[in-house]
């Protein structure tokens, strides 16, 4: 695995003349954020020595390397979902690979499902902490201790920083956000009201199928991590408004200013 990583990283460090400190992972729908990049190289997924092919609607599935508000980043326009069939070690791939390359600090986005009652379609949610449901975790097997401790803390996943630091730009900018637990899982299927039910009932504000492999194997390698969701859905007790991948998508774009609004002055602070 080692190998691997540094062989994409080498690859990859032969492309770029820059050295990005933040990396950012864009969700279903939020590749808005691309536009607000001065985009310097882009290299798509395929092309890359290691990396898995992104399957999904809606991805782009590119690596890309710019400025960010002038800010230096790394952006995954596209992501690896475990639901796709990918193992835990190829979803999170690539976030190894951010870090031999010397990204420090990471933001993940995604599409969720809401369940708690004061969400609304389109809302935002900074996530200030998450819950693991895909019996399977991305650590499992050797631990490399090059890449970090085998037995993790999982304390303050989501830095509690930039969480402060995400809701002043978003008070400043009058954009009304919500904070809460993300819940992980397999997918693909969305969740029947009684799962969401029972998620809302162990702790959680959202539902989603990505993030948490990616959060766990950063925090794994020290890195800072923040994440957001936005709200596409509701699985709220009583009042299921389902959604196809099509209604996600258009929820997510949606909403996707907020967030791109929020990321952009972000990285100029953190
Ligand atoms: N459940 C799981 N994943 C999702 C949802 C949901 O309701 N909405 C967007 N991604």
């Amino acid at each position: 695995m080692l190998q691997k990583i540094n062989e994409s990283a080498s690859f990859l460090k032969s492309k770029i003349t820059i050295q990005p400190k933040i990396g950012i992972v864009l969700g279903s729908g939020l590749g808005a954020l691309v536009d607000e990049v001065d985009i310097m190289v882009e290299i798509p997924y395929k092309d890359i020595p290691n990396f898995p092919v992104s399957t999904v609607e809606g991805h782009r599935g590119s690596l890309i390397f710019g400025k960010l508000n002038g800010v230096e980043v790394m952006v995954m326009s596209g992501r690896f979902h475990y639901y796709e069939g990918y193992t835990m070690k190829e979803v999170t791939f690539p976030i190894r690979v951010m870090k031999a390359i010397g990204v420090e600090k990471l933001i993940l986005s995604n599409a969720a499902g809401g369940m708690n009652p004061t969400f609304k379609i389109g809302d935002v949610m900074i996530i200030k902490d998450h819950i693991n449901f895909f019996f399977d975790n991305p650590l499992m097997g050797k631990n490399y201790d090059e890449l970090g401790p085998r037995f993790p803390s999982m304390n303050e996943v989501y830095s509690k920083k930039l969480v402060k630091l995400a809701h002043k730009i978003a008070e400043e900018h009058g954009i009304y956000v919500q904070q809460g637990v993300y819940l992980g899982v397999s997918g693909p299927c969305f969740e029947t009201p009684a799962e969401y039910r029972a998620f809302y009932i162990l702790g959680a504000d959202t539902v989603g199928m990505s993030t948490v492999p990616e959060a766990i194997a950063a925090i794994h390698q020290g890195m800072e991590v923040f994440a957001m969701s936005v709200i596409t859905d509701l699985g709220v007790i009583g009042v299921v408004e389902v959604a196809s991948h099509e209604e996600v998508l258009a929820a997510a774009q949606k909403a996707g200013p907020k967030m791109v609004k929020i990321v952009s002055e972000m990285v100029t602070k953190m």
